[in-house]
């Protein structure tokens, strides 16, 4: 059985998706999901769902990234997962933390990389005027956004369209590509999975 970490910083709603999918016959089980922020309410949704928790508040180390790295490793080895998932998670991770979990860390990121890499992804769409947005599971490596892609779930951009509109179209998609990607990843499939385009819902 495959251990699965998740690292959230909010809602987790990503979470609870892959947390829901691995039941079953599912080679994978989550073992952690741990937090950057105490009060992220994917914590409260975590521990209701049975799966242990951790959080280690960025804050309490000022700007010092390794010193907060070095506090979230902790419980994370401790759970040793076989792969990390982040998931709405949103610190830069050092490129010394990610080679510890070369390989095996994804992230789910909402656009159609590699447009669009870093935030304000749905807004800047909408500027661009295009006609489609989606989210990305990509292979984490040091450089923000941009490792290898795994799976891509596309939406229309509709008029009238703002930010949050988008964004909710989106976050549909994110919670059916995010499971299917990682159950042919724990498979060792790393061919890219392209979702068809779900009923508009
Ligand atoms: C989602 O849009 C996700 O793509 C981004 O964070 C947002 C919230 O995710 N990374 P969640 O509800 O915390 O999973």
């Amino acid at each position: 059985m495959k251990r699965v970490a998740i690292l959230i910083s909010g809602s987790g709603s990503n979470m609870v998706a892959l947390a829901r999918s691995m039941t079953g016959d599912h080679p994978a089980r989550p073992v952690l999901v741990a937090s950057n922020d105490p009060a992220a309410a994917g914590l409260g949704k975590a521990a209701a769902m049975g799966i242990a928790t951790a959080a280690v508040d960025h804050r309490a180390f000022g700007g010092d990234r390794a010193a907060f790295e070095a506090a979230l490793l902790a419980p994370l080895l401790a759970a040793r997962p076989d792969i990390v998932c982040l998931a709405g998670f949103m610190r830069i991770l050092t490129a010394g933390f990610v080679q510890r979990f070369a390989g095996r860390m994804l992230n789910i990121h909402p656009s159609l990389l590699p447009r669009y890499p870093g935030l304000d992804t749905h807004r800047r769409a909408l500027e661009a005027g295009d006609a489609e947005a989606g989210c990305t599971v990509h292979e984490v490596t040091p450089a923000l956004d941009a490792g290898p892609i795994l799976g891509q779930a596309r939406v229309p951009i509709l008029p009238g369209d703002t930010p949050q509109t988008l964004a909710a179209r989106v976050l549909v998609q994110e919670h059916r590509l995010y499971p299917a990607v990682l159950r042919r990843f724990v498979a060792g499939d790393r061919r890219p999975l392209l979702l068809p385009a779900a009923a508009e819902t």
